[in-house]
């Protein structure tokens, strides 16, 4: 593989989930790449897709209700098209994912031994006490204090930010080329989040994987991604450089949400912004661009809006805003 192939690469992917209300379309054609060492952040509020595009992905979409579309190319191999048994050979081993929430993706009847000893064991050729020894290399490598005692505890035994690690030490067990943390430290203390945005880096570092950092909280993401894609409604509205996003923001959806971060460095002289208005339906989203609805630079009238697709307007810096101009910022 060259330098510049992505290890992962998304592309025009959709999910339509059936519900008692109709067709919900919770991802609506979004395509990023990731490359190897790289971390992409995927940002937006609560709702806007990002957990059900990051379970689509490693194809953990009960389908039905769900329909996926698209493609997801791990090496140049599509991830939606291969057999279930292909998959479980290559999730949790190839590609891993950190779970939203540690305290229920935990077994609480199994210890973290057996919980973390069974994948190494599926995916790696290691004897049962070399697999062993590589949990207890893994829970030292997140921070356990005594791993090898740690083993036969149960996961109640462990505190949140704990169990956060354990979850991290099991998606890490197999060296996946890709990790995709969903809202990995979100649930935790500001010091336990430093400490596992830290450890994640420092892992990428020694390991070259790369990381889609899955967050709704802007504010997190200046310190650990490369590159950020914004999402709203199912869509990724602009996507850019880290530096070039918080500098040079088009999509008046990244003002609005830069503006409602404290973001170091940029003085604030009013209180912070909060978007008006919610998010779409995804039951029935409105024609052409999704943030109409709240956009503080709006065209009248919507009709006049087609859908907008995302288009260049620097180095590897895209919007889907008609009038993205220069950035406009709020508060
Ligand atoms: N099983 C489901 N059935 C119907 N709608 C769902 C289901 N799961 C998620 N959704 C909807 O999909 C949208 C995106 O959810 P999600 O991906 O969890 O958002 P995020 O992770 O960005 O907070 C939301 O509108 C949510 O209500
Ligand atoms: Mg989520």
């Amino acid at each position: 593989m060259s330098a510049s192939e992505p290890v992962l690469s998304v592309r025009n992917l959709t999910v339509e989930i059936g519900t008692r209300r109709g067709t919900a379309r919770v991802v609506n054609d979004i395509s990023y790449d990731v490359h190897r060492g790289e971390t992409v952040a995927i940002v937006g509020e609560s709702g806007s897709g990002k957990t059900v595009s990051a379970l689509a992905l490693m194809r953990l979409l009960p389908e039905p209700p769900a329909r996926v579309g698209g493609r997801v190319l791990l090496d140049g191999v599509d991830l939606l098209r291969g057999s279930e048994r292909e998959l479980c050979r290559i999730r949790g081993h190839r590609i891993a994912m950190v779970f939203q929430d540690p305290m229920t993706s935990l077994n609480p009847v199994l210890t973290i031994g057996q919980q973390l000893v069974e994948p190494i064991r599926l995916h790696l050729p290691l004897t049962a006490g070399a697999a062993r020894d590589r949990a207890v290399e893994m829970l030292h490598l997140v921070g356990i204090p005594a791993p090898r005692h740690r083993l036969d505890d149960y996961p109640h035994q462990f505190s949140g930010g704990m169990r956060q690690r354990v979850m991290i030490a099991m998606a890490l067990a197999c060296d996946p080329e890709v990790l995709i943390a969903d809202e990995a430290t979100t649930a935790l203390d500001v010091t336990t989040q430093a400490q596992i945005v830290e450890l994640v880096a420092g892992l990428q570092d020694r390991m070259g994987m790369a990381v889609v950092w899955i967050t709704h909280d802007l504010g997190v993401v200046a310190g650990i991604a490369d590159r950020v894609a914004v999402m709203y409604a199912g869509q990724v509205l602009e996507e850019a450089p880290v530096d070039a996003l918080y500098e040079d923001p088009r999509h008046p959806y990244t003002t609005g949400l830069l503006a409602s971060v404290p973001t170091p460095g940029i003085d604030r002289p009013h209180r912070l912004f909060a978007i008006p208005g919610l998010p779409p339906d995804p039951v029935a989203l409105p024609p052409g661009c999704p943030f109409w609805d709240r956009c503080a630079v709006r065209g009248e009238p919507r009709a006049e809006f087609t859908p907008q697709p995302l288009r260049p307007v620097g180095s590897d810096h895209q919007v889907a805003c008609s009038c993205a101009g220069p950035a406009a910022r709020h508060g």
